[in-house]
């Protein structure tokens, strides 16, 4: 796989600092109210579960899937949901983890469904943000690093639902997607 990439952008040891770090921080702001941490799945499921093992307090888990994708490598600009939590987030504090943020759609679509449904609070906690290409006015509350307008693969984030299992995150060479 390392081959695609046109160079890494971040290691695994960078990506696993700073994710310590942002359990410190979930830790810090959420102590004693038992928050509900929400994987937006596929591309946030190795960051999910390296994050959640780093937030050193009682806490739940729960799954949704959402994409705009497509195998593209710009956003189709429409949201589909599936496994939407309804009952399961009411009265709770609820952090979503996203693997990144881009147009900001996704995060838009779901944060304004998911207030309507009686959430205590609702967090947005992203590994990576492109604020460059924000389509939406969204803000993440928690983010790992900001990222430049590149298409990234790795650490759970595809192209064509290929990469998810490399290790670090890498730029693709463009030929990849452009063939
Ligand atoms: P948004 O709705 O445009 O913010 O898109 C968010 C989703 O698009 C993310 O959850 C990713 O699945 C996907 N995405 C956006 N940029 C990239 C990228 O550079 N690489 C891989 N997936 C991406
Ligand atoms: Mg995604």
């Amino acid at each position: 796989m390392r081959e695609d990439m046109a160079y890494i952008l971040l290691s695994r040891e960078q990506i696993a600092q700073r994710v310590k770090k942002l359990g410190e921080c979930i830790r810090r702001d959420f102590e004693g109210k038992k928050p509900l941490m929400v994987c937006i799945l596929k591309g946030s499921v190795v960051f999910f579960s390296d994050l959640i093992r780093s937030v050193d307090m009682p806490l739940e888990i729960e799954f949704m899937t959402a994409s705009s994708y497509g195998s593209a490598t710009v956003s189709s600009g429409e949201v589909k949901v599936v496994g939407a939590l309804d009952e399961k987030i009411r009265d709770r504090h609820v952090i979503l983890v996203e693997d990144i943020i881009d147009s900001g759609r996704t995060i838009a679509y779901i944060k304004a469904d998911m207030l309507n449904k009686g959430v205590k609070s609702l967090t947005v906690c992203t590994l990576l943000d492109k604020p460059s290409r924000r389509v939406s006015d969204v803000q993440p509350d928690y983010t790992g690093f900001e990222v430049p307008d590149a298409f990234v693969v790795g650490y759970g984030l595809d192209y064509a639902q290929a990469y998810r299992n490399f290790p670090d995150i890498g730029v693709l060479k463009p030929e990849i997607y452009e063939n």
